[in-house]
């Protein structure tokens, strides 16, 4: 039977005390709402999402990452079976299952899912919970059971002392029958201590109708854990953190103090590479196999080609490296950066809109700005590009083979040609013509016997 599914996302998220909606904070570097949307979609036919504050961007940020959701707006926050109300147009008519779980769940995965879809297809039932035990059931809604069979959930704050003992929580996930939705959502009340209209008041109205209303426990409360403040979601990054990790060194990735190292969830790492903790890496970043990452790394929406070694203390931001690159310790790559193959960047030295072919050596103490370096050309230390006048920003193009001594000042716009020189301490404001040697400091005079002389000169 077809399942289409409803994702409640529209609460205020008042405990986390933030501007951002609740379900587009991040969870290992992917908003919340997102994780649920990645979870469910190879279950379902189509899913729709119930949004609330600032409901335009929010709803052009979850397109941009999910362009076939339908979008309800739930412009009251009346409780989660308001919102569910709220997107009647997507299951009124529709002769299926409705999947409804909740925006703030980032643990989810699609396996205990999966399960739970099938074990209530085969159950035939008119309504299903998804329940858990977690360590400290507090905050959940308690499932309340007589003589074995489901009666209610009751919400913590609307529970009895005795209520609260209760060990098995409500997951937040269900499935409905859509016609049931239709016929008796409107028939639930506001009457409990939020004044709110709860969905979990649904399972227990239709139990009493006698529909065949069951509860199914899931293995692994991790998945279920639920994000309503920041200390919540802390727990759920470092969890998803863990997972991630395992999942990589089950790969063939070597982690090594894998505590002290963040590896957020678009990350992909190949085989035979090895992190050494702390490391940081976000985003969509990529890194290819046999590199060593070295401690102090960090890592942005970048992409490590094969056998590159990280030296420590390194920041790598929208950058790209080939093969055979050696970086650091302490470079900073900026975004737009290029390394092609077999390139060295050593220690102090600054990339930015920087493109190095095979074989640049920029060893130390650099700024390499808005340029084009040709293969096997040496930057010597201190070389900086000059590329801001104040006003514009302006490009340097550098040869292949060239030799750039050391303390070098190019200012730009500048071109120096294949196999060119420049002479150490040079501040080189005119183009450089191929094979030739470019030199600009005063020359040098020497004066011997001089503290002699100096002596002299004070006498006077
Ligand atoms: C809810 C359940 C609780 C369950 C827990 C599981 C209710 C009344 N309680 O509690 O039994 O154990 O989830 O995590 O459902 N939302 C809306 N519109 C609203 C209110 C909420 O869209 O008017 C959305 C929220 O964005 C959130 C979800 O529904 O994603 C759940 O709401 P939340 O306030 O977090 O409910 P809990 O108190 O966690
Ligand atoms: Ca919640």
């Amino acid at each position: 039977m077809k399942t289409r599914a409803l994702i409640l996302a529209a609460g205020e998220g008042t405990r986390m005390r933030s501007r951002l909606p609740k379900v587009f904070h991040e969870v290992a570097g992917l908003p919340i709402l997102f994780r649920v949307v990645q979870a469910i979609t190879p279950l379902v036919d189509n899913a729709a999402v119930v949004l609330g504050k600032n409901f335009e961007q929010s709803a052009a940020r979850l397109r941009s990452f999910y362009p076939d959701a339908s979008i309800f707006h739930q412009d009251k926050r009346l409780g989660t079976g308001h919102a569910v109300e709220c997107a009647l147009p997507f299951y009124k008519g529709f002769n299926g299952y409705v999947l409804i779980l909740p925006g703030d769940l980032p643990l989810l995965r699609t396996d205990p899912l999966s399960a739970f879809l099938e074990q209530s297809m085969r159950e035939e039932v008119d309504c299903a919970i998804l329940a858990f035990a977690p360590e400290n059931p507090s905050g959940y809604g308690r499932i309340v059971t007589i003589e074995n069979s489901f009666s209610s959930i009751v919400e913590e704050k609307d529970a009895s002392i005795e209520e609260k003992r209760i060990p098995l929580v409500n997951g937040g996930v269900y499935l409905f029958r859509a016609r049931h939705l239709v016929e008796f959502l409107h028939s639930i009340e506001n009457k409990n201590s939020q004044n709110e209209y709860y969905l979990t008041d649904l399972p227990g109205v239709l139990a009493g109708k006698g529909f065949n209303v069951r509860v199914f426990s899931a293995d692994d409360p991790d998945d279920f854990l639920g994000v309503n403040n920041r200390e919540q979601m802390a727990m759920a990054d470092t969890t998803a953190l863990i997972r991630k990790k395992r999942d990589l060194m089950q790969s063939g990735v070597t982690i090594l103090n894998p505590e002290s190292v963040r590896i957020e969830d678009m990350v992909e790492i190949e085989p035979d590479t090895t992190i050494l903790g702390p490391a940081h890496i976000f985003g969509k970043t990529t890194i290819k196999s046999g590199c060593t990452i070295h401690p102090g790394t960090i890592l942005r929406d970048s992409t490590i080609g094969e056998n590159c070694e990280i030296k420590s203390y390194s920041v790598i931001t929208d950058s790209i490296m080939g093969a055979d690159c050696i970086v650091g310790p302490m470079a900073h790559l900026r975004t737009g950066t290029v390394l092609k193959s077999g390139v060295k960047v050593g220690n102090f030295v600054e990339t930015k809109k920087a493109v190095l072919h095979p074989g640049v050596k920029a060893s130390h103490l650099s700024y390499l700005g808005d340029t084009e370096i040709g293969e096997e050309t040496n930057i010597g230390a201190g070389t900086i590009t000059c590329n801001y006048d104040g006003e514009k920003k302006h490009r340097t193009e550098i040869g292949k083979r060239v030799f750039v001594g050391s303390d070098s000042q190019l200012v730009a716009p500048l071109s120096i040609g294949d196999d060119a020189t420049i002479g150490a301490g040079s501040t080189i404001t005119k183009d450089v013509p191929p094979c030739s040697l470019a030199i600009s400091r005063a020359r040098q005079t020497v004066i011997p016997d001089w503290p002699k002389k100096k002596k002299n000169k004070k006498g006077k």
